[in-house]
């Protein structure tokens, strides 16, 4: 970032734009202005193709990928996507390949991060992460790209409570721990396209953010929430069924440890931690 090859940047059409960004967390990380991009632009066009490209590479395998006019209507109309771009010239092949990406473009997605704001005053919900990262080799990788395109949104749009959807065993559920405690809201979700979804809200917190790199463990958590005796297994819909039935009977609010999530496989139960003193 600090050659300016690569920037945050913000697709949002003009009236949804962020009045006073990156003003309610207190965090130094973006200094830079974001490149904007307008969905309402026909000129602007390419760089929705590539967001396409980019997104439908990274869910297509899980039959996930986003159809356009989901994209248009649930996500670009009501919210917006964040995340990071590179100059396009300066692309290395590695990444060209798996991108669309032509020498005359512009700026190139990296990343997008889709997030849509609720009903409910400062909730927003996080609706899409991808990162190039998760379709390249690893000597190509930039690292923490998925973290920070969340992290870099979140800042942008002064989200206070961000809820979010994700698959049991996926390796997205490590990142999503590390923007705030996070509470599960649903353990079990047949709603959803996928079953084994779970649905969380975080209470968004900068103070954690760091400990995703410098792996420290977070000591606000312990002191706030302690194990509850109950664990979930991601691998299981009986473990997550029960845990959802648990939830509904109003035995939780249930939450998951960031410093956990990192120390065990994607495979492996969970504990679930409730609030200290929160029963009896
Ligand atoms: C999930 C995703 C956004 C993560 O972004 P990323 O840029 O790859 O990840 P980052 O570099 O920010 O973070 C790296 C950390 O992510 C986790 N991670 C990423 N990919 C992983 C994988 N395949 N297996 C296990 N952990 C993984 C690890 O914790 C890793 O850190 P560590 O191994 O050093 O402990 C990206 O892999 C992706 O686009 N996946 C496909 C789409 C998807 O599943 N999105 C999530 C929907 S909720």
């Amino acid at each position: 970032m600090q050659t300016g090859d690569i920037l945050p940047y913000v697709y949002v059409r003009g009236e949804n734009r962020i009045q006073q960004p990156g003003t309610r967390h207190r965090l130094d990380w973006f200094p830079y202005e974001p490149v904007f991009k307008d969905p309402l632009d026909l000129d602007q066009l390419e760089f929705a193709e590539q967001i396409y490209h980019l997104e439908n590479n990274a869910f297509g395998p899980a039959g996930l990928a986003i159809p356009r006019w989901v994209f248009y209507d649930c996500a670009v109309m009501p919210g917006f996507v964040a995340g990071f771009a590179m100059k396009s010239a300066k692309m290395p092949s590695a990444i060209r390949q798996v991108l669309r990406w032509k020498a005359d473009f512009d700026w190139s997605p990296l990343s997008l991060f889709i997030i849509i704001p609720t009903m409910k005053k400062g909730e927003w919900v996080a609706h899409n992460l991808c990162a190039v990262n998760s379709l390249i080799g690893e000597d190509h990788r930039l690292y923490g790209l998925g973290f920070l395109s969340k992290a870099f949104g979140l800042w942008y749009a002064n989200v206070e409570s961000c809820c979010g959807i994700t698959q049991w065993g996926g390796p997205a559920l490590k990142l999503h721990t590390h923007f705030g405690h996070l509470q599960i809201l649903t353990a079990y979700t047949p709603v959803h396209t996928h079953a084994q979804t779970m649905t969380y809200r975080s209470q968004v917190d900068p103070k954690v953010w760091e400990k995703f790199f410098t792996r420290e463990r977070d000591d606000s958590f312990l002191q706030k929430y302690e194990p509850s005796g109950a664990m979930i297994d991601p691998m299981s819909s009986t473990s997550q069924i029960a845990i959802q039935r648990r939830i509904q009977g109003g035995e939780g609010p249930f939450y998951l440890s960031a410093a956990e999530l990192s120390e065990k496989k994607l495979t492996e139960p969970l504990t679930l931690y409730r609030l200290k003193g929160s029963y009896g």
